[in-house]
């Protein structure tokens, strides 16, 4: 009975201490706790908050969540975000649960709320991964409307204005910039606020359980069928109940090639904080792509541990994350960068 107190005592005093040293969360609070990319994260984090505080599951909060941000007209996710090269929007999402159990869909058109498209296909197919048309046949087979295929009014803008140069640069794509944006970047709005055209976010219920998702519109005036890391397990989304969760936002090709969230949770695997373990696999997209070519580029990681930590890194400066472990704390938080 003494040893575990005492087991259970140096635990949580190892796990407080590393989130005193990120200055994040006081060390009283562990679970339920919600992170999510850039500020778009903010009312997701309050959609998956509703579910966490309900002692709900994890994985139902990761999925209201991102809906949200599927939802909205201020943001590059869903059917409201810029489209491919041939004028069409085609969204890729993700999601995870604490069983190794996971869905995703590629290249969907016309559905409004992939995510859950994502979930089903976890839940009711023998499958992974659904794309295309197969994605959308199985969607509407399901329930789920076919919305019209229409532009949002500030794609259409965005489109147009990509259209007069037509311009293919892909390696551009740099999610939010200082200096402004490259052609595969999202328009800024009129209200000046950026959009983003993706959403990841983990989450730890009150039973200590993770699970992720992850909503994405991919590159704007990408060409037609590519796909980005988002949907792909082990790339842009990747949660091992065991260890931690993890979930990038940025230029998919890069996460790509080096498996990055699944790269995050082995090195928390191996002992490493949130942070630590985002910041050494951006350190491996660097080691692969090059530090020049690197320049070009944004690549960021969440990652959030089983003890309730959770950390960030980018290659440059401009990412930020959204956390929310209370009522009265969800809070955006600038990411540490490389470059
Ligand atoms: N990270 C989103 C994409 O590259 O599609």
């Amino acid at each position: 009975m003494q040893r575990r107190k005492f087991l259970q005592l140096s635990s949580l005093s190892v796990a407080s201490l590393s989130i005193k040293q990120n200055n994040l969360i006081p060390n009283t609070i562990k679970k339920p706790i919600v992170i999510s990319t850039w500020d778009a994260g903010i009312a997701a984090n309050k959609a998956a908050w509703q579910v966490l505080k309900n002692n709900g599951r994890a994985l139902d909060a990761v999925e209201q969540g991102v809906m949200a941000t599927e939802n909205s007209i201020n943001c590059c996710v869903g059917l409201g975000a810029n489209p491919d090269r041939e004028g069409i929007v085609t969204l890729d999402a993700s999601i995870m649960d604490e069983n190794y159990n996971c869905g995703s869909v590629a290249f969907l058109e016309r559905i409004k709320h992939p995510i859950s498209v994502a979930r089903r296909v976890m839940e009711k197919t023998p499958h992974v991964m659904l794309v295309g048309s197969g994605a959308q046949q199985f969607a509407v087979a399901e329930g789920f409307t076919l919305e019209e295929q229409k532009l949002s009014t500030d794609a259409q803008k965005a489109y147009e204005n990509w259209l007069k140069k037509s311009e293919y640069k892909p390696v551009i794509n740099i999610e939010r910039s200082e200096s402004g944006h490259g052609p595969f970047a999202p328009a800024k709005l009129e209200s000046g606020e950026w959009n983003h055209d993706t959403i990841g976010m983990l989450a730890l219920d009150n039973k200590g359980n993770l699970s992720g998702s992850c909503t994405t519109s991919g590159q704007g005036f990408k060409m037609r069928g590519r796909v980005g890391d988002s949907p792909i397990i082990g790339a842009g989304l990747f949660v091992d109940n065991e260890v931690g969760a993890a979930v990038a936002t940025g230029q998919g090709e890069d996460v790509i090639r080096i498996a990055g969230s699944h790269t995050v949770v082995e090195l928390m695997r191996q002992g490493l904080s949130p942070e630590e373990a985002c910041k050494k696999t951006i350190e491996r997209v660097i080691k692969a792509k090059g530090i020049e070519k690197c320049k070009q580029i944004q690549v960021c990681f969440i990652a959030l541990n089983k003890n309730g930590q959770v950390g960030a890194y980018a290659l440059q400066k401009g990412f930020n994350y959204s956390v929310c472990y209370a009522d009265d704390y969800n809070k955006l938080t600038n990411s540490k960068y490389i470059l």
